[in-house]
């Protein structure tokens, strides 16, 4: 077979978890080992519907809890043809942050259930490998900032991680925790272990799609 797509490779975790900084240095680690690649994040505040996003999360103004839900959702899926397209150019795509979080923070809100959360998700480009940063609240908040943005009360986090923890039990997601308590460069070399093999499993893969049931 000739067909190799680029892979796609998501982080995730709790806020300050270290997904940003891990981000950068896998695509700048996948550079170098020679596979194209490129980070993209969510949400990307830089469409119409991510300035809407944005602005809420800077608490500028507010919106109705399912509304933006559905924002968020909208923010993955005008990215998705790109990211397809991308995928199929043989250029791996390192994502920080993506319907995972999405879920995870919704579905922590009151009358919020998992499945209706995940549903607008339903279909967009399944990643290859899921990587979760556990990291604990106490050591996340050493990391400065904390408390900015809307969500970022530790109440709240602990709810976001127990959504997260339900999200890691579905078997057709190839999810791997690592310990984000470890030094910068330790977290790196781990998530670059994972990330080669995943890319190597991937590239003779048609691209799935996420929370679909075949
Ligand atoms: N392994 C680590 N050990 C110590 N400090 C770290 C580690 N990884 C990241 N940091 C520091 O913690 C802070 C948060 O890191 P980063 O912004 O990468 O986290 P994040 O998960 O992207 O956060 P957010 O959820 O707010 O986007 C930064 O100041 C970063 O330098
Ligand atoms: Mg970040």
């Amino acid at each position: 077979m000739s067909y190799r797509r680029g892979a796609l490779i998501v982080l995730e975790g709790v806020d300050r978890a270290g997904k940003t900084t891990q981000c950068m240095k896998l695509v700048q680690a996948l550079q170098q080992s020679g596979r194209p690649a490129e980070m993209i994040r969510f949400p990307d505040r830089t469409t119409k519907i991510g300035q809407l996003i944005s602005a809420y999360l800077e608490k500028k103004h507010n919106l109705e809890d399912h509304t933006v839900h559905l924002l968020f959702s909208a923010n993955r899926w005008e990215l998705e043809p790109m990211i397809r397209q991308k995928l199929e150019q043989g250029i791996s795509l390192v994502v920080d942050r993506y319907a995972f979080s999405g879920v995870a923070f919704t579905s922590a809100k009151p009358g919020f259930s998992l499945e209706w959360c995940m549903s607008p998700d339903v279909g967009l480009p399944r990643p290859d490998l899921v990587l979760f940063l556990e990291l604990n609240p106490a050591v996340a908040a050493q990391r400065g900032e904390f408390g900015a943005e809307r969500y970022e009360t530790s109440e709240f986090q602990k709810a976001v991680m127990q959504r997260f923890q339900q999200l890691m039990k579905d078997p057709s997601l190839n999810w791997q925790v690592i310990d984000a308590a470890k030094s910068i460069e330790d977290v790196h070399a781990e998530i670059k272990t994972h990330s080669e093999e995943a890319a190597e499993a991937a590239q003779h893969q048609p691209i799935a799609e996420l929370w679909k049931r075949e």
